[in-house]
C-alpha cells in the first residue's frame, strides 16, 4: 500500500490518480477527508493522524512534512514498515549553496538529507517552476488585459503537474528511480511575458505583461507562506533568469516515455481559472 501526502494538491492529486490507475492500493492524506472525493478504490485519511501502518511506499510533500515534523514523520514511516520514500523536492537544491541566499533550496535539501538518513530507499523528484504558478495572474487576467509583475523577461520552463505526478508514480511503482534525483522541466523555456501571451491566445484575449519595479512586486508577494525572505529569494531567482533561457531536462520523456506537456496544453487544461 502506498500513502500519498498532500494528496489533494497540484502534484499529489496526479500521484493518486496514476497509482490508482495502475491498480495500486492507495491511502490519500488530507486535512479534511470528509470533504474530499478521491478516485474509486482510494481510501482517504486524515494527515495529522499520520496513518502509515501497512504502507510500503510514501509520497512525501514538503509542506506536509514540515507542518507535522519531519523527524516524527520519518520515524513513524520506519516503524510502520515503509520501504521507499519519494520526496517532492525542487531543482532549487541545485542553485546557490549558501542557505541564506537560497532558503527554498536549503529547506528542500535538508528534507532530502533527512530522508536519506532513514536508510530507506528514496527518490527525490526535483522539479523546476510549476506551470500552476501562472494561477498567480488569474485575478488580474479576469479583471483586465494587463498583468503587472516583476521581470517580464525572466525565463522558466513550466512543468505540468500531471507530468510530475507520472514521474513520482513511476518512482513508487518500479525500481527504476531508486537513489536518483530526476530534475524535471517542461518542454520549452518561456518568459513571464510569453506565458501571459500564451494564456491570452488560449482564452482569445490580447493579454500582455507589464513589468513593475522589484520593490512594488515584493510588497505584493508578501503574505502567507511567502515571508519577506522567501519573496526576496523568489525575486532574486527571477532576476537571475532574465534573458537566460532555461535548460530543458530530458527526464520526463525518458522516465514516462512521453514528452512533457507544453504550457499551452497546461492552459487548455485550466482555461476556466482565467475566465476562458
Ligand atoms: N511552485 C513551484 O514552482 C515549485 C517548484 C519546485 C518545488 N515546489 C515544491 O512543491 C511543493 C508544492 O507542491 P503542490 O503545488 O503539489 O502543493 P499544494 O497543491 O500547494 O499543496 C498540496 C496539499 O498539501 C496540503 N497542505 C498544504 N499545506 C499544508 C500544511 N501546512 N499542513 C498540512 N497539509 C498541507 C493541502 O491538502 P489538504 O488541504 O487536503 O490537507 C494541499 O492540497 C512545495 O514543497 C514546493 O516547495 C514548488
Amino acid at each position: 500500500m502506498i500513502v500519498v501526502t498532500g494528496a489533494t494538491g497540484n502534484v499529489g492529486a496526479h500521484v493518486v490518480e496514476e497509482l490508482a490507475a495502475a491498480g495500486a492500493e492507495v491511502r490519500a492524506l488530507t486535512r479534511d477527508p470528509e470533504a474530499t472525493r478521491f478516485p474509486d478504490g482510494v481510501s482517504g485519511a486524515r494527515t495529522e493522524d499520520l496513518p502509515l501502518e501497512g504502507a510500503t511506499g510514501l509520497f512525501l510533500h514538503g509542506a506536509v512534512a514540515w507542518q507535522l515534523g519531519v523527524e516524527k514523520l520519518l520515524e513513524r514511516a520506519k516503524e510502520s514498515g515503509v520501504r521507499r520514500i519519494v520526496t517532492l523536492s525542487s531543482s532549487s537544491v541545485l542553485e546557490e549553496a549558501d542557505p541564506k541566499d537560497n532558503p527554498i533550496g536549503a529547506m528542500h535539501r535538508e528534507l532530502e538529507a533527512q530522508v536519506e538518513r532513514t536508510g530507506l530507499e528514496w527518490t527525490h523528484v526535483r522539479p523546476g517552476a510549476f506551470a500552476v504558478n501562472a494561477f498567480q495572474w488569474a485575478d488580474q487576467i479576469k479583471a483586465g488585459d494587463v498583468v503587472y509583475g516583476a521581470y517580464a523577461g525572466a525565463h522558466v520552463a513550466p512543468i505540468h503537474e500531471a507530468d510530475m505526478g507520472a514521474v513520482a508514480a513511476r518512482a513508487l511503482l518500479t525500481d527504476d528511480l531508486v537513489g536518483r534525483t530526476p530534475e524535471l522541466t517542461g518542454p520549452e523555456s518561456l518568459t513571464f511575458a510569453d506565458q501571459v501571451r500564451v494564456i491570452g491566445e488560449a482564452i482569445g484575449r490580447p493579454l500582455r505583461y507589464e513589468e513593475i519595479p522589484h520593490e512594488v512586486a515584493r510588497e505584493k508577494m508578501i503574505g502567507g507562506f511567502v515571508t519577506p525572505e522567501i519573496a526576496d529569494a523568489l525575486l532574486r531567482f527571477s532576476a537571475g533568469c532574465v534573458d537566460r533561457p532555461q535548460a530543458i531536462s530530458p527526464e520526463v520523456e525518458r522516465i514516462t516515455g512521453r514528452p512533457p506537456r507544453t504550457f499551452a496544453e497546461w492552459v487548455a487544461d485550466h482555461r476556466g481559472a482565467f475566465g476562458g
